[in-house]
């Protein structure tokens, strides 16, 4: 059975599920690459069903690139033995957080976009999932930039974004002071060539060289483009769910969830490369 795949799309915009597959156990580089081929075309993949252990997980990874090690989670490492594992989690041992991200919503935005080599892929793993709330959307950003009015397409060309590190998605301030960094507005993807919007998030964003009201407005009106119905997908979590999404070329969020109820997902990323 490692040699079929089945691609399922999962929404018209993006997003494909890959059944009948043990993605840790493909040893095809057939298989594999025709995995990696519909990451590209699909920009999320799901895997259902899945049994990853970190060490499974960190080797899945590598094989779609460099797996680079996870930020230090309050000046301290998510998981000792695998230093490229990040932990998303509401849940305390021995009263301290395991994970990042607490139970409250996360806003849209890319993984590390405020570093100047952002990730390229993010790896999303399932241990436990609250029986409702917690799930996650994405958005592609091939199709934002595609559908953009002429207009304001013309406003971004050449223009490039200062992305702040200041503030997580879930809008915590974080404890270390990692410098801004400008990313052009339209990103050209290395592997497909294609051009998307790349707005990283919204808080604290600044359009280069353009006074603050401008600024503003103009990137509310790119994400509100950009964040619409058309071009996102949400999906529910399964424990047992493994998501590949491509960093590159979507915006991802993830609803609030019940205090009260775990969540664990161990996160991993590939290395990626300076947005031009
Ligand atoms: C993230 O924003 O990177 C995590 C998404 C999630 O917890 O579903």
């Amino acid at each position: 059975m490692q040699n079929a795949i089945e691609v399922v799309p999962l929404s018209p915009i993006l997003g494909a599920e890959i059944r009948a597959i043990d993605v840790a156990r493909v040893v095809s580089a057939e298989t594999f690459d025709r995995i990696r081929a519909a990451w590209l075309d699909h920009l999320v993949l799901l895997f259902r069903d899945q049994q990853l252990d970190d060490a499974a997980l960190v080797r899945l990874t590598s094989r779609f690139g460099e797996a680079e090690e996870a930020p230090l989670f309050q000046g301290r490492r998510f998981v000792e033995d695998h230093p490229e594992v990040m932990i998303v989690s509401n849940v305390t041992m021995d009263g301290r957080e395991i994970g990042s991200l607490g139970n409250s919503e996360a806003f849209w935005h890319t993984d590390l976009n405020f570093v100047e080599e952002p990730p390229a892929g993010s790896f999303l793993y399932a241990q436990e999932v609250p029986p409702a709330g917690g799930d996650t959307g994405f958005a592609n950003m091939y199709a934002a930039y595609e559908t953009l009015p002429a207009a304001l397409a013309a406003r971004i060309e050449g223009r490039r974004i200062r992305h702040d590190a200041r503030f997580n998605s879930a809008g915590y301030l974080r404890e270390v002071r990692v410098p801004d960094t400008l990313h052009p507005i339209v990103r050209t993807h290395p592997e497909t060539g294609r051009r998307s919007l790349y707005l990283g998030r919204r808080a604290n964003a600044k359009v280069e060289n353009m006074a603050d009201g401008e600024s503003d407005a103009l990137l509310d009106a790119l994400w509100t483009h950009a964040t619409a119905d058309a071009f996102t997908w949400h999906h529910r979590w399964r424990a047992g769910d493994l998501i590949i999404w491509d960093n590159r070329c979507t915006l991802h969020r993830r609803d609030s969830f019940d205090a009260s109820q775990r969540r664990i997902m161990h996160r991993t990323q590939t290395r990626g490369n300076r947005p031009f």
